[in-house]
């Protein structure tokens, strides 16, 4: 939920790190900092705010070195403050890290550093890996030693990269990321291959349990076990180097403004892979299907829509919720896991008990290099490109395709898709967003609104939910329109907005009397559909479709008016307050 970043090499480190700062920006940005090593000194300085903003403020990117360490930050210990932002130093000032993940038992071993006679400035759990590193380090004068001593002490899922005063630099890979980037006689390492794509293309992946000291031109892997551990150094794709607004205002209206490729583009280069993912569906005893927020809320469409077009039932996991429901996964069943990052940590946690219960495990995942792909048996790319804006838009439709894809081939095509059709019909809705900027302009000053949709309609109801609060922070709950008779229809009044999915399919007429319920209370409609109706207060014309593709076409408008209601409230669209794009802690 944080990034890190080490730079070690031939050039000044700090304008560098702050570059793949940028970049991991999405991972957390409430506050951020750089660490650099100069004639043995280390140069420290961060502050609260985006890269950009504290970079203007306090000049990151003049420290001095060629040795380096930065982060941005997304709280879990403490509050936003610039004594809370990364790097902390150790109390000699000696070392310096920059960490991502929790520490579990830091407060005990603060407790025990105390007695010792450490003190701590920040409320972190973080800083207590730093004066850990100089204890062991003061005491063995041997950095191996040092971070074989500090892993053994530290529970919890954690990254973290430490500097010493002479220029070495050291990290550790506990379920959290770390890759290390292989350059001419320069290292990277980073939570992201974001972090330093544009000067090399050989990474390495750090296995689990595994630290790295680089000096000079070498680099040593080794286990927690203190051996030397095996590695690979592979080529990553420069596509995702590719991470620029071009002429959007914002990555997320880029991202929204992309979907009519990236429904094309969809699965693409792993047709195999969908191929043996229906082979699998086929023989499957039980099929689970997992992921969190829009992941979740493709994995609501995918339940329905294989029931609905397949028969085939599929039991779907809120992938946070796994710990609370026991003895959920039988065995030799099959585990499909929806995830844009593939790094969600819920998300991996139960993909690990799907593997214990022997389950085949199969990834729906964009970013190909992330833990999930590389701990599924069969991985699906969903092949979007880089999706920046914290707010998933291009990634939940291709998420999306991606199961119409598999249930086409799972009824022989007898189920048929028109892909091309679904791209035009985006294309269409995104023409003209003069209405929608209207629409938003009118909901802004709102503190509820209210989303229905019947059938397939209602996991689009709750991603539409989902995009608004995110962008607008206005209250949004998406309501299967039937169950308006048990409870919601008291919200109704003047001050609400509703938004009522109903295109022109087996539940329109029933949404039509849910809309008219809602209108003699005085709530104001906004109707998504292919059919104007003056019950509407406002009319988003759906260009007019085949069923199956409802779902994707109708989550457009709702994404393009969150955007521009953030926009009219003065909000940050990429960026949404407290949030992050990875979610990589449970
Ligand atoms: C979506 O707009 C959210 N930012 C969030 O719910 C996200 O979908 C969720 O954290 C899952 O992420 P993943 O797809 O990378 O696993």
């Amino acid at each position: 939920m944080c990034s890190i970043i080490g730079y070690f090499g031939k050039e000044n480190a700090a304008p560098i790190i702050v570059k793949g700062l940028k970049r991991m920006e999405y991972r957390g940005y409430d506050s951020v900092g750089v660490a650099t090593e100069s004639d043995h000194q280390i140069k420290l300085r961060k502050g609260i705010g985006k890269v950009n903003e504290v970079n203007s403020k306090i000049q990151l990117d003049i420290l001095p070195g060629k040795v380096g360490i930065g982060h941005t930050r997304w709280a879990t210990h403490g509050k936003v403050t610039d004594v809370n932002a990364h790097p902390h130093s150790s109390n000699s000032g000696r070392i310096a890290i920059v960490h991502n993940g929790i520490i579990e038992n830091f407060e005990e071993l603060k407790k025990q550093l105390k007695n010792e006679g450490y003190d701590f400035k920040s409320d972190t759990d973080s800083e207590i890996i730093a004066n850990l590193i100089q204890k062991y380090y003061e005491k063995t004068q041997d950095i191996k030693e040092t971070i074989l001593k500090t892993v053994a002490k530290i529970k919890g899922h954690y990254a973290f990269v430490a500097m010493f005063e002479n220029g070495q630099l050291a990290a550790a890979r506990f379920h959290e990321p770390l890759i290390i980037g292989v350059g001419q006689n320069e290292f990277f390492l980073s939570s992201d291959v974001l972090g330093f794509i544009e000067y090399t293309d050989n990474v390495i992946y750090m296995e689990n349990g595994n630290f790295v000291i680089l000096d000079r031109d070498k680099f040593q892997i080794m286990g927690f076990d203190g051996k030397q551990a095996k590695y690979e150094i592979v080529k990553v794709s420069k596509e995702f180097c590719d991470a620029y607004k071009g002429d959007y205002a914002h990555f997320t209206l880029k991202e929204i403004y992309e979907q009519h490729e990236t429904v094309l583009k969809a699965g693409e280069r792993t047709l195999e892979a969908i191929e043996k993912t229906v082979q699998c569906i086929k023989q499957a005893k039980n099929i689970y299907i997992t992921g969190s927020g829009t992941s979740y809320n493709a994995v609501l469409v995918a339940k329905q829509m294989l029931s609905r077009y397949t028969r085939i039932k599929a039991e779907p996991i809120i992938a946070s919720e796994i710990q609370f429901i026991p003895h959920s996964i039988e065995e030799n069943s099959i585990m499909i896991a929806i995830s844009q990052s593939g790094e969600s940590a819920d998300v991996l946690e139960v993909v690990k008990i799907a593997k214990l219960a022997k389950c085949k495990t199969i990834a729906i995942v964009n970013l190909l290099t992330s833990s999930l792909a590389r701990e599924s048996d069969i991985v699906i790319g969903m092949n979007c490109g880089p999706e920046i804006g914290v707010a998933a838009t291009k990634s939940f439709t291709t998420q999306l395709v991606i199961i119409y894809k598999i249930i086409q081939k799972l009824s022989d095509n007898i189920v048929d898709i028109d892909f091309a059709k679904i791209s035009k019909l985006i294309s269409e809705i995104l023409k003209n967003p003069t209405k929608i900027q209207r629409i938003a302009n009118e909901i802004k000053d709102i503190s509820d609104i209210y989303i229905l949709g019947r059938g397939m309609h209602y996991p689009i109801a709750i991603e539409a939910a989902l995009k608004l609060k995110e962008l607008t922070y206005i209250h949004a709950e998406g309501i299967p329109g039937g169950e308006l008779k048990h409870g919601p229809l008291a919200l109704m009044d003047s001050n609400v907005f509703v938004i009522i999915i109903n295109p022109n399919d087996s539940t329109y007429s029933d949404m039509l009397t849910s809309a008219r319920e809602i209108k003699v209370r005085g709530a104001k409609i906004i109707g998504i559909s292919d059919i104007e109706s003056d019950i509407y207060d406002f009319w988003v014309e759906l260009p007019k479709s085949d069923e199956i593709a409802y779902p994707i076409s109708e989550i457009i408008p709702i994404q393009l008016l969150a955007y521009y209601a953030a926009l009219a409230k003065n909000t940050d669209p990429d960026y949404p307050r407290n949030l992050a794009k990875s979610v990589t802690v449970k």
